[in-house]
Formats: C-alpha cells, sequence, structure tokens
C-alpha cells in the first residue's frame, strides 16, 4: 500500500540548481550559433503551458498517441508480463502513465523521472491514491544525467522504461544515441522500453503543431527566456524575441528558434550578449522519424524493436525495444 505521504518521502530531489542553470544557459549562449537546452522549457509555468499545447487542435502527437497506446496497451501487458518497476522518463502530467499502470499485471512500483517538481508533485498526487498497490518511487530530476533508479520493496521482475510522447525527437542524434545506450543500461538484459515516435509526414501538418493559431507554443519557447530572467538574474527583453518553428524535410525534424527581432544586448550573470537583427537562438528540436533513421539510432544503441505498432494518420509510433 503506497499512499501520496509515502510517495513525498520516498521523493529523490536531483533539481537542477542555479549554478547548472546558468552553466548551461552561457555555454549555450556564447556558442556559435546559438542555443539553449529545451530542458530549460519544463519550469511549473512552462509544464502547464506543455498541458495546454497538447489540447490544442494541431498538436496532433498527445491525442493520436492517447488513443494508440489504449489499443496496443493489452498486448503490451503480455509482453511485458507481472510484476515490472515501470520507471518514465520526463513523466510530466502522467495522463499516459495512468493508462499503462492498470493495463499491467501487478506493477510493484512506478519511477517517475521529471525535471519539473511541481509536475512530478501533482502527477504522484493523482497516480498514488487511484493505485494504492504500486509503490511510487518518484524522482525529480534531470533524466538526461545519470539516475540511480531507486529498488522497490517488492521484487519486481523486470524493469519497463516508458518514454512517451517523442520526447526522443527533442534530442539531437549523438545525444539521442547517448539516451537510448544510457536506457539500455538501465533497463537492463531482461529489460524492456515503450517509446513514442512520431514520424515524418506532410511539412504542413507538422508545422501547423508547433505554430498553433492560440500562441500557446509561441508562450512556451519565451517562457524559457523568462525562466531564465527569474532564476538567473538575466535581462532578456520578452518583446525583443520571436518564435518561429519550421519543419526540415532534409533533416527530418522541426527546428524552433527564438528571432532576436532587433539589434540589442542581452546580460547574464552580468556578461553582455550582443544580438543582430533576426539572429537566431535554437531552442529546441523535434525530430520526426522514419522506419530507418529510428533503426539506425537502434543500431547504435545496443536495443533492437521486439514490437511496433502505427497510428496511421496523423502517423505516430509507439515501439517496444529490448536489448540487442
Ligand atoms: C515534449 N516534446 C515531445 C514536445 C515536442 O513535440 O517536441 C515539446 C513541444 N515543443 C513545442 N511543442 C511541443
Amino acid at each position: 500500500m503506497s499512499t501520496v505521504a509515502d510517495a513525498l518521502q520516498a521523493l529523490t530531489d536531483l533539481t537542477p540548481n542555479r549554478e547548472q542553470v546558468l552553466a548551461d544557459a552561457l555555454e549555450g549562449l556564447q556558442s556559435t550559433p546559438r542555443r539553449l537546452p529545451s530542458k530549460y522549457f519544463y519550469d511549473a509555468r512552462g509544464s502547464q503551458l506543455f498541458e495546454q499545447i497538447t489540447r490544442t487542435p494541431e498538436y496532433y502527437p498527445t491525442r493520436t498517441e492517447l488513443a494508440l497506446l489504449q489499443n496496443c496497451l493489452p498486448d503490451v501487458a503480455r509482453r511485458v508480463g507481472p510484476n515490472a518497476h515501470v520507471v518514465e522518463l520526463g513523466s510530466g502530467s502522467g495522463r499516459k502513465t495512468a493508462l499503462l499502470l492498470a493495463a499491467l499485471q501487478s506493477p510493484v512500483a512506478y519511477t517517475p523521472i521529471e525535471i519539473s517538481r511541481a509536475a512530478l508533485l501533482s502527477s504522484i498526487e493523482r497516480l498514488a491514491p487511484a493505485l494504492p498497490q504500486v509503490q511510487m518511487l518518484p524522482v525529480c530530476a534531470d533524466f538526461t544525467r545519470p539516475v540511480q533508479v531507486p529498488e522497490p520493496e517488492q521484487a519486481a521482475s523486470r524493469r519497463l522504461l516508458f518514454f512517451p510522447g517523442s520526447t526522443l525527437g527533442n534530442f539531437a542524434e549523438e545525444e539521442a544515441v547517448a539516451l537510448l545506450q544510457a536506457m539500455r543500461s538501465t533497463m537492463g538484459e531482461d529489460g524492456l522500453a515503450l517509446v513514442g515516435i512520431d514520424l515524418h509526414k506532410d511539412t504542413a501538418m507538422i508545422e501547423a503543431a508547433y505554430n498553433d493559431a492560440a500562441g500557446i507554443t509561441a508562450a512556451f519557447t519565451l517562457n524559457l527566456l523568462e525562466r531564465l530572467n527569474r532564476e538567473i538574474g538575466a535581462d532578456f527583453d520578452l518583446q525583443g524575441f520571436r518564435h518561429q518553428a519550421r519543419y526540415s524535410r532534409e533533416r527530418l525534424r522541426i527546428e524552433t528558434d527564438l528571432v532576436s527581432q532587433h539589434e540589442q544586448v542581452v546580460h547574464v550573470d552580468g556578461k553582455p550578449f550582443h544580438f543582430a537583427t533576426n539572429e537566431p537562438i535554437r531552442v529546441e528540436y523535434s525530430h520526426k522519424y522514419t522506419d530507418d533513421s529510428f533503426d539506425a539510432l537502434l543500431q547504435r544503441s545496443g536495443l533492437q524493436v521486439a514490437a511496433s505498432w502505427n497510428a496511421p494518420h496523423p502517423a505516430f509510433g509507439l515501439r517496444l525495444l529490448r536489448a540487442r
């Protein structure tokens, strides 16, 4: 029996501190072209804005994946078997997790690894009362850094890593390979990983998803600058930058920039950064996969597909992975 209080007591808190955020921001702004890590989108407001994005009419990935997940969960549950320890990377609101945990045969524990403390706590507050038999072992951390996964009280048959939402697509190729390799070692020889991947499709449909008419995605990307102003004392003028998201069919990815609207100087920790008119800061990639491009990542990561499910339109995939 696990309650919200038990879950909060078990919380491992490795939230990135000011020094880490500052070091990453300085490194990114000093590089050419300039960049800022998309993981810092997810403060409390950023996580809320992302939730709103997932409900816009243009953002097809979340609802497509939810429907696909509902269809394939009986098959996933059969393949995973009883008593698994589910470990989720970037768990966010935990909406998909509730479906997964309810479908699996007596999962023993659930470890959400989430960078936003607010999102982590609210997902645990919802999941713990609904699933009292599942031990909640939350970890507040950046899952791109090595994380020690807590051991459940009841021994698990295997680990099932859950990485939905096509969050893998937010990583550049080398980072994605490093992350998949780390996942392989976290899940162990008998483990499995259920990964959501958005698939390559019509440019207009992809670009609309990252440029919603209500401007929520623009507010989400600009919130990154607001966070840096608040947390590391930067002085970005939010009116001075514009959200821009374009799909590169050559690189199979959305490339999101914050574009300087005029010549300006921004200070971060007292250091001046000069921006020319139209100079971009690259803030996010969202890769869209083909079978070939995804297989190439798996080849390099020591993983292989154990089972695969696709939604046809809009195209979106779920892959169950195991060690090669
Ligand atoms: C979390 N991640 C998979 C989202 C995506 O589609 O790349 C983040 C996002 N950025 C803008 N809209 C949604």
